[in-house]
């Protein structure tokens, strides 16, 4: 059985007083779901109030970026500790946009991950997909198994069981473009037949898989009826109260 996710990437999009309202209002909204995970991810300097808000709630916090060293010389960055001393139970790693703008690759990724896990308590989102050129050259398959396979490399079954991945079509992010349930799906067992290889089956059987890129209140159902989706991580729609509490309440349990 996985409980599906609805985890909220908000991107650079809200001040700590707009983030704080919305968590206020979502609360309310949510405050009876139970058969699903509810995780926003706010912007760094929002996460401190959001948690504030959201502590005893059943809404948990995740954040968008962490680097892979503990501390240090390294200006502008987070740790995972420091993530955690925030409130946070999620990592966003490996998000397209941050390989696309801030020169992140699959060792940057590994290196991530491996701190994450390293810094218990604090579940990383890998994030995968492949751009469009690489779909319209038959490429996917083989750009997603070496992001998992780079991404996750030297990890034990028993740290891969701790992730949380999502596949997120880079065509289909931001776009209102997205992935139909049978493209998605493809790609999700395929997925879960890779981390069977490298975790074994027992593993890859428990770990949930998100789809990403236009997901909506109008696209969701055809995609969690899909075997392999196990809910979503939602950009645009989730900074819409009425549009991010629908989609929560569509996503049964499996
Ligand atoms: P959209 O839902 O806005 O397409 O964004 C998806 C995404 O990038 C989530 O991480």
């Amino acid at each position: 059985m996985r409980k599906p996710i609805l985890a909220g990437n908000w991107k650079m999009n809200m001040t700590a007083a707009e983030a704080v309202e919305f968590v206020s209002s979502l609360k309310e909204k949510v405050k009876d779901v139970t058969e699903r995970e509810i995780v926003v991810c706010p912007v760094f300097t929002a996460l401190r109030p959001v948690a504030e808000v959201i502590k005893a709630s059943n809404i948990h916090l995740g954040a968008q970026n962490v680097h892979w060293e503990e501390s240090g010389a390294f200006t502008g960055e987070v740790s995972a500790e420091m993530l955690k001393d925030s409130g946070c139970e999620f990592v966003i790693i490996g998000h397209s946009e941050r390989r696309q703008y801030f020169g992140e690759t699959d060792q940057t990724v590994n290196g991530r991950v491996k701190k994450v896990l390293e810094a218990d308590g604090l579940t990383p989102i890998v994030c995968i997909g492949e751009k469009l050129e690489e779909r319209e050259n038959e490429l996917t398959f083989k750009v997603v198994e070496t992001q998992i396979r780079e991404g996750l490399k030297g990890l034990k079954p028993d740290d891969i069981k701790k992730l949380v991945i999502a596949y997120e079509p880079v065509w289909a992010i931001g776009t209102g473009r997205t992935a139909t349930p049978q493209q998605a799906e493809e790609v999700h067992a395929f997925i879960r037949g890779i981390l069977s290889q490298i975790a074994g089956e027992g593993v890859s059987d428990e770990i949930r898989i998100l789809y990403g890129g236009s997901m909506k209140p109008e696209n969701v159902s055809g995609l969690m009826e899909c075997e392999n989706i196990d809910g979503g991580l939602i950009g645009g729609a989730a900074l819409k109260l009425d549009s991010f509490v629908s989609l929560i309440n569509y996503c049964t349990m499996r």
